[in-house]
């Protein structure tokens, strides 16, 4: 039996009774599917699946973006974020992987840095480590309808330029390569979204770098604002990933970062499908 129950905050729910490991039927996925609308940030508990089962349940939801050179999994439709090379040992700290694992460890929305952006990001945890690696989640829906009226003020109607060799370089700057920087410019985004869902979304996050028609030091001010005010513990989703789940979230409703774990000694291994945007943000300004 198909049953969804609410995590705490309640934007992040469990949804159990469903196996992935087949097909599912048009019944079964409308279930996922409203779930998935409610519930910005939605866990899938003991689905052992294979990444061509994951790349097909992915597919449901849309077309699925292709891995940038320089990520593991690149030319794919998964992104491997791991600690291990392909013969399962750790790799050296000072390894790109481990440097895209920080990178992650900001709060961030997926693809951001794209002309469109991510719609919804698929994770599923192959190995964990016993402590740490969680992953945090923040609905900005909630924070965009508890934002301070002056606050709210300030950010309606503006437009963002969003960065990847900005976010990247905040964690170390040879993180970018030229081909990245080239192949990925700055793009504009909304900074309040709505996507149709009739609910407006504060959109920022690690690439966020400045806003249109603002000095430098005006952009960082409000965008550091916004973020603190964002951030803050009771809007956070934890998630203590056991082996086999999969967590769906909605990239546009939502801001996420790791949670460091001890990586020269433990080992961890998640693997992410990721939905492609089927619209700018600019189109969906609140
Ligand atoms: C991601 C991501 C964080 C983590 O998969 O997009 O940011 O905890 N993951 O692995
Ligand atoms: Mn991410």
């Amino acid at each position: 039996m198909v049953e969804l129950s609410p995590l705490s905050p309640s934007f992040a729910a469990r949804l159990t009774g469903v196996d992935l490991t087949q097909e599912i039927d048009d019944d079964t996925w409308h279930v996922v599917e409203a779930a998935h609308h409610c519930h910005p940030v939605l866990v899938l508990p003991d689905q052992t699946i294979s990444d061509d089962q994951q790349v097909a349940f992915s597919e449901r939801f849309g077309l699925l973006e292709t891995t940038k050179p320089g990520t593991v999994g690149s030319g794919s439709k998964v992104v491997v974020l791991t600690n291990l090379d392909h013969a399962g040992n750790i790799v050296a700290t000072s390894h790109r992987q481990i440097l895209n694992g920080r990178a992650n460890q900001q709060w961030h929305t997926d693809s951001s840095f794209k002309v469109i952006a991510a719609k919804a990001s698929l994770l599923s945890a192959r190995i964990v480590p016993q402590s740490g690696g969680q992953t945090e989640f923040i609905c900005m829906r909630t924070v965009y309808a508890a934002l301070p009226v002056a606050l709210r003020q300030q950010v309606e109607g503006q437009v963002a330029i969003h960065d990847y060799a900005y976010g990247r370089g905040q964690i170390d700057p040879n993180l970018v390569t030229d081909e990245e920087r080239e192949a990925l410019p700055p793009v504009e985004q909304a900074m309040v979204i709505n996507h149709g869902e009739g609910v407006k979304s504060l959109y920022i996050g690690a690439h966020c770098k400045a806003i249109k028609g603002l000095t430098w030091e005006q952009s960082r001010q409000l965008i550091d604002k916004l973020t603190a005010f964002a951030t803050q513990e009771q809007f956070v989703y934890r998630h203590d990933w056991k082996a086999d789940d999969l967590v769906i979230w909605n990239n546009r409703a939502t801001l996420h970062r790791g949670v460091p774990f001890r990586s020269a000694e433990a080992r961890r291994l998640m693997v992410r499908t990721t939905v492609a945007g089927d619209m700018s943000t600019l189109a969906a300004a609140g």
